[in-house]
């Protein structure tokens, strides 16, 4: 287990494909996953993907429960999700503030589809099938764009929505970054 170096913007490994997992329970997975997890925790982060630690394989993880930079978010639970797919259940959208580990220091408003399903597997290959809607659905699409090489930023529809935490949200904790 190791807190490894995020891959920042402007890097061509977050613009690529990640590939999906073939074999599930292997000792890669589970060093993968560890390691996933000790990087988001390390830098407070709701969610990490495979590619920004520079490995393209098609694996998230997420979770949030009492986030104070998320004071009005409902608690995700935490949960890793592989070869993930995701459809929009209608055609509803709102728009949040999001920020991103390879976008540090920064955040930009982005609209999201609201209700969702998304499915795929656990480490153990077990399926999942959630429906969601809100801020565990915008969760889980910011996370699965990165496996396409989307960034948020890509989304924003309106760019003078897009700045710096600091200037744009003083008094918000400065390590907040993602
Ligand atoms: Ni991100």
């Amino acid at each position: 287990m190791a807190v490894r170096p995020v891959l920042r913007m402007g890097d061509p490994l977050l613009l690529r494909q990640a590939e999906p997992v073939r074999e599930f329970d292997t000792p890669a997975l589970h060093e993968l996953v560890a390691d996933m997890r000790d990087t988001m925790a390390a830098l407070n982060g709701a969610g990490l993907a495979a590619p920004q630690i520079g490995v393209s394989l098609q694996v998230v993880i997420f979770g949030v429960s009492a986030n104070p930079r998320y004071p009005d978010a409902e608690p995700v639970p935490e949960t890793v999700l592989v070869n993930p797919q995701l459809a929009a259940l209608d055609d509803a959208m709102d728009e949040a503030w999001e920020g991103c580990l390879s976008v540090p220091g920064m955040r930009g408003l982005v609209p999201r589809y609201t209700n969702l399903v998304y499915q795929g597997f656990d480490i153990h290959g077990q399926p999942i099938h959630r429906t969601v809607s809100g801020f565990h659905a915008r969760v889980v699409q910011h996370e699965v764009d990165h496996l396409s090489g989307v960034l948020y930023p890509m989304r924003i529809r309106d760019l003078r929505k897009f700045g710096f935490t600091e200037v744009l949200f003083p008094g918000l904790d400065p390590a907040a970054d993602d």
